[in-house]
């Protein structure tokens, strides 16, 4: 499971990246397709928000529960997880004013662009860096098989980085290509 959170991690650390690149153009008065941001909105609101977040949530409230964890870490996981959900939400919908030809200042976009991407880094940080590692370290081989046997979607595939790719998804896999 951990191998799977690890690579999600990478994947969405592709996407981060595609975004700051849009948000350089931005910045430097070009053009940019809004189509694009929001196939990644979408997917990170599809696969990381319904896939990876609880997966993740399921191994930290085992970990919570049987291993001595200070209160801060607890409640910080469980925090940023919620504000990346409402992150996501926010600013889907205001991609999809800007999509809609709603007048929507382009400061705001780089603003709320930077912010989404700034909050989804530091935390994807914190979990490579400190959680994880941790989580590795002490969890034992049964620990791994009473997470697997109480996880509920083993047979998700994944429509961006998985092997079939989903319709909507194709224009961005190939983007992700280019590097
Ligand atoms: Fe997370
Ligand atoms: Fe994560």
């Amino acid at each position: 499971m951990l191998e799977i959170i690890h690579n999600d991690h990478r994947n969405i650390n592709q996407l981060l990246r595609i975004l700051r690149k849009k948000i350089n153009l931005l910045e430097n008065d070009e053009e940019i397709d809004y189509r694009l941001i929001k196939v990644i909105i979408s997917y990170l609101r599809n696969y990381s928000d319904k896939y990876h977040h609880p997966m993740e949530d399921l191994i930290y409230a085992h970990y919570l529960k049987y291993r001595v964890v200070p209160d801060e870490v607890a409640n910080r996981l469980s925090r940023e997880h919620k504000l990346i959900k409402g992150a996501t939400v926010e600013l889907d919908e205001l991609v999809e004013m800007v999509l809609l030809d709603a007048i929507v200042p382009k400061e705001l976009c780089i603003e709320k662009l930077t912010n989404f991407v700034e909050m989804q880094a530091v935390h994807l940080m914190y979990e490579e860096s400190q959680i994880l590692p941790a989580i590795r370290a002490s969890l034992s081989a049964d620990d791994w098989v009473n997470l697997q046997q109480q996880w509920q979607h083993n047979h998700y595939d994944d429509p961006l980085f998985g092997d079939n790719i989903g319709e909507e998804y194709k224009a961005l896999a190939e983007r992700i290509n280019q590097g």
